[in-house]
């Protein structure tokens, strides 16, 4: 069999081509969408598998093709019967780009798929790996499909430690993988390789290697070390910051205040506030601190914000004050609504 390998170097993957084509014709699972294969059905198969298990996805896939035979039959379809024929699989922004996309396959492709890389990626809710999986499976193309199960196999076999989660990683993998992609074999490898992933490299649990037959070559196997693999960085945790926000009020004004010209919310207002939880005595003594008498002083509600790298935590307090002063900007509602540009953060705390 020819390798498309085009470069004179060394490819690490070119060994497993061989084994896990001759493995895959012995082992691929009978599943509805690898009989009767055209672009279609590859398609919708592979939007619905993307979160959802093999064995949720057979019915749902079963009755979508009774429905919808065609990618026509979608396009004609109505928004409400596809959305209905997705009820359950969840995530249903797929469903809506899945009829956009046969709308636009219909009316500017003749209803044929486009085979260029980047007409293909420019779908809705069509990423490099559908156009991978797509272009393998349905055209016979070699170009690679990248998914958590190729990630985990690759990463085990080479027992790299890179990142899962980093883009950069997955266009090398994909890169690589280009290279040795057998010609007229190139549906079948994308599908050993996810299969692979699927039953044997399994994602819960400990993998089956004494079944696989990459495992002469597994640096995962030498050295029982699969629990390692692969490698994917906790999202940093947004820092919580407690506040305490004051609704200082003067007969119909509000005190606000101008923020920092730096950091999060720089230049806009905001409400006189400190970064820490106070209690009664605290707020009077930072009260006078700031030139004001309470007549009353209220907890009011509690409020969380989320922003990208933090939240906040907001004990709000409502203060009568005996008289203004000119540490604030003091505000009537109206212009607090009209002119003043208050995040939104602080606006919910207001009307509490
Ligand atoms: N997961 C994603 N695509 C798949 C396919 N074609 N067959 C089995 N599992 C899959
Ligand atoms: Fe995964 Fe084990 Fe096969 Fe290595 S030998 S690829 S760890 S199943």
């Amino acid at each position: 069999m020819k390798l498309l390998t085009k470069n004179k170097t060394e490819n690490p993957y070119e060994w497993i081509v061989l084994p896990l084509l001759s493995w895959y014709q012995q082992n691929a699972r009978i599943l509805p969408w690898r009989e009767n294969v055209n672009p279609y059905r590859v398609w919708v198969s592979e939007i619905m598998l993307q979160q959802t298990r093999v064995d949720a996805v057979i019915s749902y896939f079963n009755r979508f093709m009774e429905a919808l035979p065609t990618i026509q039959d979608l396009a004609d379809a109505k928004e409400e019967t596809v959305l209905k024929l997705w009820e359950g699989l969840g995530y249903y922004s797929r469903a809506r780009n899945l009829k956009k996309t046969a709308e636009i396959i219909c009316r500017q492709y003749d209803g044929r798929f486009p085979t260029d890389y980047h007409k293909l990626l420019s779908l809705p809710g069509i990423g490099k790996y559908t156009v991978g999986s797509i272009s393998s499976i349905a055209f016979g193309l070699p170009r690679a499909a990248v998914d958590g199960n190729v990630l985990r196999v690759i990463t085990r076999l080479m027992e790299n430690d890179r990142d899962i989660a980093d883009e950069k990683f997955r266009k090398e993998i994909a890169g690589q993988l280009e290279e040795v992609y057998p010609e007229n074999e190139c549906s079948a490898f994308t599908q050993s390789l996810m299969e692979l992933g699927a039953v044997i490299c399994v994602p819960n649990g400990a993998p089956k290697c004494e079944e696989c037959p990459l495992k002469s070559g597994c640096k995962a196997y030498q050295n029982n070390s699969w629990e390692k693999y692969p490698v994917k960085k906790e999202k940093p945790k947004r820092k919580k910051v407690d506040k305490t926000v004051f609704l200082l009020h003067y007969q119909n004004e509000i005190a606000v205040e101008k923020g920092s010209d730096t950091g999060l919310l720089a230049g806009l207002w905001k409400l006189p506030n400190v970064d820490r939880k106070l209690q009664i005595p605290e707020i009077e003594t930072w009260l006078s601190e700031n030139g004001l008498h309470g007549i009353s002083i209220q907890k009011g509600k509690k409020v969380k914000h989320i922003f990208t790298h933090i939240e906040w935590h907001m004990q709000c307090f409502e203060i009568e004050c005996r008289e203004r002063s000119d540490v604030f900007e003091w505000v009537s509602a109206d212009d607090l609504e009209g002119k003043i540009a208050l995040p939104t953060a602080y606006r919910k705390c207001l009307n509490s």
